[in-house]
């Protein structure tokens, strides 16, 4: 068995006649089906067994077709996405009727991006309207920021476009904007105070930007992104001695734990975070031990610990 690789040629023909491929993106890889296939937008989901209540992300090449899919494109949304387009922001806005609702969810608005990947961009360039893309991975398990990863968790099944290592590494920042709050309903690289700059910049000062607290958007569950181990979260105060109790509370018993500090720099523990998950397990650990230092409370860090605060069995 070995990875289907195609060309972006190839890709573009299989996506129009109603195929799922993965694309790299600078985030992780996604999943992607043509928005004007119905028969794509359902593979996506059967694919990665993924209920139809959670909606999927619309890419696009430019800014201009992402105003096409809008009704109600703001002010806001026209600044954010001129400053921060191509990149790992994901913008909420009013659909326009015509969108397929399997994108959607029904909802009547949907989530837009351009990814900052050339390869994504360039296959982007070939198909009309966009394409809907989770990330490349089986519902609620570890997204993906490898080919390697993609074909762990699909083999030969799925087509895959070849992109190297997803730069960033976790899922792009989720933004909503009803009047004049903005809210981040998925935190990620992008955060709530370079949105609140990017703003006062361009002279709307008095926006709001606030981190949404509770799951706003279907899809934003409390367990998501599942490594094949237990993964803990400890202080920089954990001890050996304290191992006992997590079995307890466990209810299984360990022994190879691992003890997981990320790097210092908060751009490189997110590029490194899915892969490492996954290496753990295939090094023969039997649990992973994450340990939280003091200083990663800040905005920076707040990514990588919501996404490792969905992925523990456990926080001590
Ligand atoms: O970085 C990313 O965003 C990656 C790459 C592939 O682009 N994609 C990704 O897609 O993470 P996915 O399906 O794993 O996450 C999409 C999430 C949904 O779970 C939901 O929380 C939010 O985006 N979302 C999408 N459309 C929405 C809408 N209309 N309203 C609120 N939230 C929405
Ligand atoms: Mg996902």
């Amino acid at each position: 068995m070995t990875k289907k690789i195609v060309t972006i040629e190839t890709a573009a023909a299989l996506l129009k006649s109603g195929e799922v491929v993965a694309m790299p993106t600078e985030t992780v890889y996604g999943l992607a089906g043509w928005i004007n296939s119905d028969e794509g937008l359902r593979k996506i989901f059967s694919t990665k067994e993924r209920p139809f209540f959670d909606p999927l992300i619309v890419h696009v090449s430019d800014i201009v077709k992402a105003r096409t899919l809008s009704s109600d494109w703001t002010d806001i949304h026209e600044i954010l996405g001129l400053a921060l387009w191509p990149g790992p922001l994901t913008l909420i806005t009013k659909k326009i009727t015509s969108l397929n609702p399997l994108i959607t969810s029904g909802l009547d608005s949907v989530g837009i991006r351009v990814p900052r990947h050339p390869v994504a961009i360039e296959l982007l360039k070939y198909i009309e309207g966009g394409l809907a893309a989770p990330s490349a991975n089986k519902f609620g398990k570890t997204s993906p920021t490898t080919s390697d990863h993609v074909y762990q968790e699909f083999g030969e099944e799925v087509a895959i476009l070849e992109g190297g290592q997803s730069d960033v590494g976790i899922e792009s920042t989720v933004v909503g904007v009803s009047g004049k709050k903005v809210e981040i309903y998925r935190p990620g690289q992008i955060t709530a105070s370079k949105i609140s700059e990017i703003l006062k910049q361009a002279g709307l000062k008095d926006v709001e930007v606030t981190y949404a607290q509770s799951p706003v958007a279907p899809g934003q569950l409390k367990h998501h992104y599942m490594p094949k181990i237990p993964l803990v979260i400890v202080s920089e105060r954990f001890d050996q001695k304290d191992l006992p109790l997590i079995e307890q509370r466990l209810g299984s018993s360990f022994s190879r734990p691992v003890l997981w500090k990320q790097d210092q720099d908060p751009l490189i523990a997110s590029r490194e975070l899915y892969e490492k998950m996954r290496s753990f397990d295939e090094e023969g650990y039997d649990l992973i031990l994450s340990v939280k230092e003091a200083h990663q409370s800040s905005e920076d860090w707040m990514g990588i610990w919501n996404r490792l605060g969905k992925a523990k069995s456990l926080e001590l």
